[in-house]
């Protein structure tokens, strides 16, 4: 008998935070694109999760549509892989309860993550949804029972968490899930044009968006932050420490020897340097920014693309849910 072969499943996901930059794409939305066709994947919008911060919903939306528009364009393809909004799949928030039984307070209150941003965001009081923030992604992640989770290196704790909770289920209640694994990218992390020791985050204004067209690209590279050393156009540069040379890395491989060596040598100055950073960049956005404008010319074909993908969710969520509650005898 021939044998069917299932692929292992992926679960991707981001907090909807409006349009993209190329932290996004090296960190992630590059791996989401070539996984595609080689697992089932789901790529979904990570709205509830906005929640733990803010409380302010209103740009949600907008934010959610600018965020898939980017995908798409990234080359997201919905007929392979669903897309679709957290808040529309209601099983993620029942499982959500389920899997918070399994973990204890004290386990989430030593999460590295939680802790950041209990510094960096300055809580006295963390609310109860906060703390389980790694209690949802494990919800997401496990509801579509992924065998791969790709993530930038800030989410390892979480998904450290959902292994943690994945086992904890299965011991208790009996095997359904998989112990998902993180899966990086080579170029986890980008700096931001602020400094090489920056990661490039919206929220530290540092960021070349994936919808930037070439002004707006020059515009930022122009005053991003090179080799404190390298003063004068002729003074001699160190690459290793010049987040421009970082971008070339990326964005302009097949110049990178004559770049190194010119900025070595002093015979490449800063501002040439970045004029070909810059160039690589338009030309790595310019098929991105096309396909983007064909659907922002036409916004609800996105607004379709996230229905179908919410009615595959569903049925994939409905299935676990089966699962789980048979596993728990509360069918
Ligand atoms: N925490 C992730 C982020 O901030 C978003 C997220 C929520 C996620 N649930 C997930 C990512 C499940 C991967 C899998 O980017």
């Amino acid at each position: 008998m021939a044998e069917i072969a299932t692929k292992k499943r992926i679960l991707s996901g981001m907090r909807p935070t409006g349009k993209l930059h190329l932290g996004h794409l090296t960190g992630a939305l590059e791996n989401w694109v070539t996984l595609q066709d080689d697992y089932d994947s789901y790529h979904f919008v990570a709205d509830y999760h906005t929640l733990t911060t803010s409380l302010d919903t209103a740009d949600v939306y907008e934010n959610t549509i600018e965020m898939v528009m980017d995908w798409l364009a990234a080359g997201i393809d919905p007929e392979k892989s669903p897309i679709f909004r957290q808040s529309q799949v209601k099983e993620h928030t029942e499982l959500h309860l389920i899997l918070s039984m399994l973990i204890t307070k004290n386990r989430l209150e030593r999460n590295p993550s939680i802790k950041d941003q209990v510094r960096d965001l300055n809580i006295e009081n963390i609310t109860y949804g906060h703390l389980g923030y790694p209690v949802l992604q494990a919800a997401d992640i496990l509801m579509y029972r992924a065998n791969l989770v790709p993530v930038g290196e800030d989410q390892l704790s979480h998904v450290e968490i959902s292994r943690e909770i994945s086992r904890s289920f299965n011991n208790t209640w009996g095997e359904v899930f998989p112990v998902p694994e993180p899966k990086l990218t080579s170029f986890a992390r980008l700096p931001g044009l602020d400094g090489i020791d920056k990661k490039m985050s919206k929220s530290m204004g540092n960021t070349v968006l994936l919808s930037d067209g070439p002004d707006e690209v020059w515009g930022k590279l122009r005053k991003a932050v090179t080799d404190p050393q390298k003063v004068r156009k002729n003074d001699p540069g160190r690459p290793d420490v010049c987040l421009v040379f970082t971008y070339h890395k990326k964005f302009n491989p097949n110049e990178l020897d004559e770049i190194r060596t010119g900025c070595e040598s002093g015979d490449l100055g800063c501002v040439d340097c970045k004029k070909k950073c810059s160039a690589a960049i338009d030309t790595t956005l310019a098929p991105h920014i096309e396909r983007r404008a064909e659907y922002e010319q036409d916004v609800s074909r996105v607004v379709d693309i996230l229905h179908q993908g919410e009615e595959q969710a569903r049925k994939a969520a409905g299935e676990t849910m089966g699962m789980v509650r048979e596993a728990m005898k509360m069918g």
